[in-house]
């Protein structure tokens, strides 16, 4: 079975016949939108003749929702026999077993019968206008004679296997294969945005190995601990990367983190630029190994539940979580909000600019789109190198259908005028998206307006490591249905959002806001934490129980419409990267120097969050406080990353604390934003003299300016 989104004769027809009659058909003397035109599935859906009666049969008939789409939209080796065996309460979470198929030959192999010319990447690499076009297509009998000839021409064929991508896949799997790589073990991926990164991640899914993808900024420390954890014996990377027109040197970074991991066995080191750099016994040229696999690599056969990923994100403690998606549910998640939320159609060329360590470029980069059979575009760069027109030249240059990006760029494009958008052709654009963090009114609106010529839809999209995909969102909905700035709005097929007080009940009015609860499974949500499974059920589901707990606070609109307020937790958001403030807290706490700190997110107009540390020294320190910064700041940013330092430390006498001795952050957070009457009843506090100490700092910090 293949998707819409594939090139089937009955997608085929499917398309012809939404053109034509323009998905609307008279309905008891009404023009409704054809739903099954709409969905195929929806046909044998009871009753269901909008996409409003869609929606709500997709939470109320979920097992025969979920059941019709994963026959449908995923080519299994095995047929499904049960559709979900769930109990959110004991955070069991089980879709589609029985079930088997391949994630790669899903992304890959079906669509090579369909269509294998059509470009399933295009890697728009850090120097403008040099961008590489890889096909879906394997190998051609052109190909093989090049291999088979002398290093000149061998050179060449790198050029050759660069341009398809099922063959560079099975050449990586088979080279994975070679080196011991088995299923279930788990591979590190430390590498930016580029094919070799997308065919390293579905040659794990090919041999059934999960991949475990690290965002190239995280630091050595960060990067170990990682690995660690995953307990991998193979990490793929590259020699140097190139953002902003600078190398990163990021095989360097590996070679820190390997020393402190003994798991590794071997280093595979791809050459993004001509530089070379120091191998050592365990590293191995990546393209050279590759060269020497066959181009057919058996997919193995696995179960819908076996592991596809970890994902390692920030929570309220200071140690990252491992958070494990499996393969079918995943999947199909994917696709399907690929598809649904972007209005995706065949032929289309999609555009998510996030990076591919986030969840964003896993399934919306990747996994998505590839499971669509769509061209998806992979960004290297930044948003303003070499200057800050750079997305809308690149959506002219590619043709880009559909925009997903960040509020955080946005909010820094919007600062540099119209002009930079306006130089350019924007006329493909068919739908922009948003994701990461709230987007306010101001950036919506110019997104809208300026980039979107007020043509098209702007979709904020809520979700979460955790998700796996797209859960609140404007879109799908009725064609001419409202899109309010700035909110999430209305639940895709299968979510139910729920609401909750601060007693854990159901708040079932509108014009309320609460914690932020999902009321029933999907296949798309993470199922368990690796190593760690009761963390998984203590943060997700013990909450609230028999609810998925997402950490946020939402509002419900009179209109019954979401908008998501932010964290409930100590995990705060810099430029879309979720970070916990006692994961900062933790490194601050390791300088000598310093005993104890306390770390806060604070309004950015860019950045979305900042970050404030307040440092209380030991008292025998008598360093100046300039030094002490700075070291602090290369501390944070040598264990975590760059985004992560503070942009403002304040060095106090002591913190704000209970008599139990819990660090008020609520009081910290109120200083910071300048809200001194809302620092409320300070008596609970063991030494309340400590606030004035702050605030008094504060000011001398920040002078008149609120950060
Ligand atoms: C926040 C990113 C408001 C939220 C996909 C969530 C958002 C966290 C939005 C997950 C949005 C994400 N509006 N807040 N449209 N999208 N968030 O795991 O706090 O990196 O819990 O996943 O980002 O971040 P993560």
């Amino acid at each position: 079975m293949r998707l819409p989104g594939g090139c089937s004769p009955k997608c085929v027809i499917t398309i012809f016949s939404r053109r034509v009659l323009r998905s609307y058909v008279p309905v008891q003397g009404r023009w409704r939108c054809n739903v099954a035109a709409f969905m195929p599935e929806a046909a044998g859906f009871d009753g269901v003749s909008t996409r409003t009666a869609l929606q709500d049969y997709s939470v109320s008939n979920s097992e025969s929702f979920w059941a019709a789409v994963a026959r449908q939209r995923l080519s299994w080796i095995k047929p499904f026999t049960t559709v979900q065996d769930c109990d959110l309460s004991q955070g069991r979470i089980k879709w589609f077993e029985g079930g088997k198929l391949n994630v790669s030959v899903n992304c890959l192999d079906r669509h090579v019968h369909t269509c294998p010319e059509r470009v399933a990447l295009i890697w728009e690499r850090d120097e403008p206008g040099s961008e590489v076009k890889i096909t879906y297509r394997s190998v051609g009998l052109d190909y093989v004679y090049v291999c088979l000839s002398s290093f000149v021409i061998l050179s060449m064929s790198l050029i050759s296997f660069h341009s398809h991508l099922l063959e560079m896949t099975c050449r990586l799997g088979n080279m994975l294969r070679r080196y011991g790589v088995q299923k279930g073990d788990c591979v590190t991926i430390y590498m930016p945005p580029c094919p070799l990164a997308v065919a390293s991640m579905l040659a794990c899914a090919r041999i059934g190995a999960a991949h475990n993808v690290v965002f190239a900024g995280f630091s050595a420390e960060a990067l170990a601990e990682r690995i660690r954890d995953a307990k991998s014996s193979t990490v793929i990377t590259v020699n140097q990367g190139v953002r902003g027109g600078k190398i990163i040197k990021l095989k360097k970074t590996v070679d820190k983190a390997v020393e402190n991991c003994p798991s590794v066995q071997q280093v595979f080191v791809a050459a993004r630029t001509d530089n070379p750099v120091t191998m050592t016994p365990k590293d191995f040229a990546l393209e050279e190994e590759m060269m020497k696999e066959d181009v057919v690599c058996e997919p193995a056969v696995m179960d819908s539940e076996d592991v596809l990923f970890l994902l390692y994100t920030s929570g309220s403690t200071g140690k990252p979580k491992g958070l494990v998606h499996t393969q079918a549910g995943y999947l199909l998640y994917a696709a399907l909000t690929h598809r649904y939320v972007f209005n995706y159609h065949d032929g289309d060329v999609f555009g998510c600019v996030a990076d591919i360590g986030w969840i964003t470029g896993h399934s919306y980069s990747v996994y998505g789109p590839l499971a669509n059979g769509a061209t998806t575009v992979l960004f290297e760069s930044t948003p303003i190198y070499p200057n800050p027109g750079r997305y809308w030249e690149v959506v002219q240059r590619l043709k880009i259908n559909q925009f997903y990006g960040a509020p955080t760029a946005i909010r820094l494009l919007l600062k540099y005028g119209d002009e930079w958008v306006q130089k350019y052709d924007r006329s493909t654009l068919k739908t922009l998206g948003s994701v990461g963090e709230p987007i306010n009114t101001e950036a919506w609106e110019w997104y809208h307006r300026v980039v979107g010529d007020r043509r098209i839809p702007v979709v904020d999209t809520w979700w979460q490591t955790e998700t796996g995909g797209i859960c609140i969102t404007p879109r799908p909905s009725e064609p001419d249905a409202e899109i309010v700035p700035g909110m999430a709005m209305r639940p895709f097929f299968g979510i139910k959002p729920v609401l909750m007080d601060s007693e854990g009940k159901v708040l079932t009015s509108n014009n309320t806001s609460g914690a932020l609860c999902i009321a029933q499974p999907w296949p798309g949500m993470a199922r368990t934490i690796h190593n760690n499974h009761q963390r998984f059920i203590e943060t997700y589901c013990q909450p609230h129980p028999g609810y998925f707990f997402t950490g946020d606070g939402a509002y419900r609109s009179k209109e019954g419409y979401y908008q998501i307020t932010g964290r409930l937790d100590d995990v705060i958001n810099v430029s879309g990267h979720r970070i916990g403030t006692a994961e900062i807290e933790d490194v601050v706490n390791l300088c000598s120097a310093v005993a104890e700190s306390a770390v806060i997110g604070y309004a950015h107009d860019i950045k979305g969050e900042g970050v404030y540390a307040f440092v209380v020294l030991k008292k025998e320190v008598n360093t100046q406080s300039a030094d002490l910064s700075k070291q602090l700041n290369d501390t944070v940013s040598m264990k975590i990353a760059k985004y992560a330092c503070p942009d403002y430390i304040q060095f106090v006498k002591r913190l704000p604390k209970t008599r139990s001795g819990k660090i008020m952050r609520r009081v910290l957070r109120k200083v910071v934003e300048r809200d001194l009457n809302g620092l409320g009843d300070l008596s609970t506090l063991d030494d309340p003299a400590a606030v004035q100490e702050i605030i008094q700092g504060h000011l001398e910090l920040c002078g008149d300016e609120q950060p």
